[in-house]
């Protein structure tokens, strides 16, 4: 079993102002520049059948390249921060590509995604965190924003759980037109 998930990856000079960003929570696991990126649709575990035949869906889909810019940080989890994030510009072109991976993987036969669609490069992981000191952080960076990038390609990750935290490993990219 292999345990999938499809998104957007980051050029370095963008991952390196996320980088740039990270430290000041107490209880935060920050993201390595190696786990940033930006997720279009958690697969979760399949087999090597299903894996293939993923594979081979991704690689119909048609979309145009599109221009992102990230732009603030937000956290998940309110009274018990989970995670800190940095959000997108305009969403638009990232949904548009979003809704054709979904209905991609649901044409493979995986159960429609629940969650709603909420893009954003997830920052940290937290644990106890104290509140005062998200606060801070989210508005000392809320004016972040990134230089725009082409977002050319999308990438099949594959996650693999490791003591200090997972290893994604970019299986295959799908060119954008
Ligand atoms: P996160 O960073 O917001 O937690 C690999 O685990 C990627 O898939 C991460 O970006 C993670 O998002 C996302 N992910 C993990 N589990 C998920 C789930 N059950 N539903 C949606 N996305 C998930």
């Amino acid at each position: 079993m292999i345990r999938l998930f499809v998104a957007v990856a980051l050029p370095n000079p963008v991952a390196e102002s996320l980088v740039l960003l990270q430290g000041g929570v107490p209880g935060a696991r920050w993201s390595t520049r190696e786990q940033l990126h930006l997720t279009l649709r958690f697969i979760g575990e399949v087999d090597g059948r299903e894996a293939a035949a993923i594979d081979d869906a991704l690689a119909t889909i048609r979309a145009p390249r599109f221009t992102l810019e990230l732009k603030g940080v937000g956290e998940f989890g309110r009274k018990n921060p989970r995670a800190l994030w940095v959000g997108v510009r305009d969403g638009a072109p990232l949904i548009h590509l979003q809704r054709k991976v979904e209905s991609a993987m649901q044409r493979v036969g995986l159960p429609p995604e629940e969650r709603k669609f909420s893009p954003h490069v997830t920052l940290a992981r937290l644990k106890g965190s104290p509140r005062d000191r998200v606060i801070t952080f989210l508005s000392s960076h809320a004016l972040y924003a990134s230089a725009p990038f082409e977002v050319v390609s999308f990438v099949l990750y594959s996650s693999t759980l490791r003591p200090n935290g997972s290893l994604y490993r970019p299986e295959r990219e799908y060119a954008l037109e």
